[in-house]
């Protein structure tokens, strides 16, 4: 059966492309570290990848989607019993029985047939989930199949008019190291309300720059991981969101950092922040300037400014010619 791995999704300001960089700084400066903290883990292609029978990695994100994949990958110690056999069952459904997910988003982010799939694996995975981490396993496999074949150019704010996204729906096996992953925490939480509960040795920050709010972007997934059956609304087809708005993409959002560098129990920061420049709609401009960001860290240690070229995955509406990477590094005092 065909495999995924943790990054073969599409998710906007993933720092996949960082990756080297972030692993370079981190050995260059934290030297010894058993407890490595990602505080937006978004994907968590950074927290899996600093995850080793070394180092407790705790990894979290506001999207129960999110929370989902980093139980998968991060957080579940042993492969449940017939996995792979699940999984075969699920993509040997056969249907066109109208559902929820089919009603709502076929002909729009999908096709009617791989809509009314989906609602229907979503719906036995429900039945046939002996436990948890099965169920997060089986949901997991479902939101990388879904998003290989959406109709979208990446996230979820709106699908393409033409739907010529005409992939079959197939479920496949996630590649997780379940030897690595016995002392990882997983959470789903403000990272504000977290760090009064969490201390630890490195802490990696990637919040969002700006007022595009992961949920609208996310909504589908969200919608499909948590499986409420919400009423959804307009023509992005959007559930309520209100209880997982960031503060992040507000106005308060430089506050909000300083609440959140002030209460942090690590040795280390690593702080991702990027320059995409000023865009036309507003929405992409950031909503922490440089110079804020500088001013919080070096409040809490000794801060350095490492620059690295990246080339971003964006919406398209940005400039990204003079697109900056910078991560910032504070040793705590
Ligand atoms: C720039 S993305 C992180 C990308 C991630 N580093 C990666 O490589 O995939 C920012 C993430 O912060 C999450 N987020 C926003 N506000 C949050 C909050 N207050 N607490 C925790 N997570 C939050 C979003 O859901 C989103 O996944």
């Amino acid at each position: 059966m065909k495999s995924f791995n943790i990054q073969n999704r599409r998710y906007l300001g993933n720092k996949f492309k960082l990756l080297k960089s972030i692993k370079e700084l981190v050995a260059k400066k934290c030297g010894n570290y058993s407890t490595f903290i990602d505080l937006f883990s978004g994907t968590n292609v950074i927290a899996n990848s600093f995850n080793s029978n070394k180092v407790k990695i705790i990894s979290n994100d506001l999207l129960y989607s999110n929370y989902v994949i980093a139980k998968s990958f991060l957080e579940i110690t042993k492969s449940p019993n017939g996995l792979v056999k699940k999984i075969e069952s699920l993509n040997s459904i056969k249907t066109d029985k109208e559902n929820y997910f089919s009603k709502n988003f076929g002909n729009k982010y999908f096709t009617k047939d791989n809509a009314i799939k989906i609602g229907a694996i979503r719906e036995k995975i429900e039945k046939i989930s002996t436990n948890s981490n099965e169920k997060f396993i089986l949901i997991t496999s479902l939101i990388y199949a879904a998003d290989r074949i959406a109709n979208t150019v990446g996230h979820y704010d709106a699908y393409r008019e033409n739907l010529d996204t005409r992939g079959k729906l197939e479920l496949q096996v996630p590649n997780i190291d379940y030897s690595k992953n016995k002392n990882n925490r997983v959470y789903c939480m403000d990272s504000n309300i977290l760090a009064n509960e969490i201390k630890g040795d490195v802490v990696y920050i990637d919040p969002p720059y700006n007022s595009r709010q992961y949920s609208d972007a996310y909504h589908l997934l969200e919608n499909l991981a948590s499986w409420k059956k919400p009423d959804v609304f307009g023509k992005a087809k959007k559930m309520d969101r209100s209880h997982i708005k960031s503060k992040y993409c507000s106005k308060d959002a430089a506050e909000e950092l300083k609440d959140l560098i002030t209460k942090l129990n690590t040795k280390h920061i690593i702080f991702s922040y990027n320059n995409t420049g000023d865009s036309k709609d507003g929405r992409s401009n950031a909503k922490i300037s440089f110079n804020q960001i500088k001013n919080i860290l070096m409040k809490k240690g000794k801060t350095e400014i490492n620059q690295i070229k990246f080339k971003a995955f964006t919406t398209g509406k940005s400039k990204t010619e003079n697109h900056k990477e910078i991560l910032f590094y504070c040793r705590v005092k």
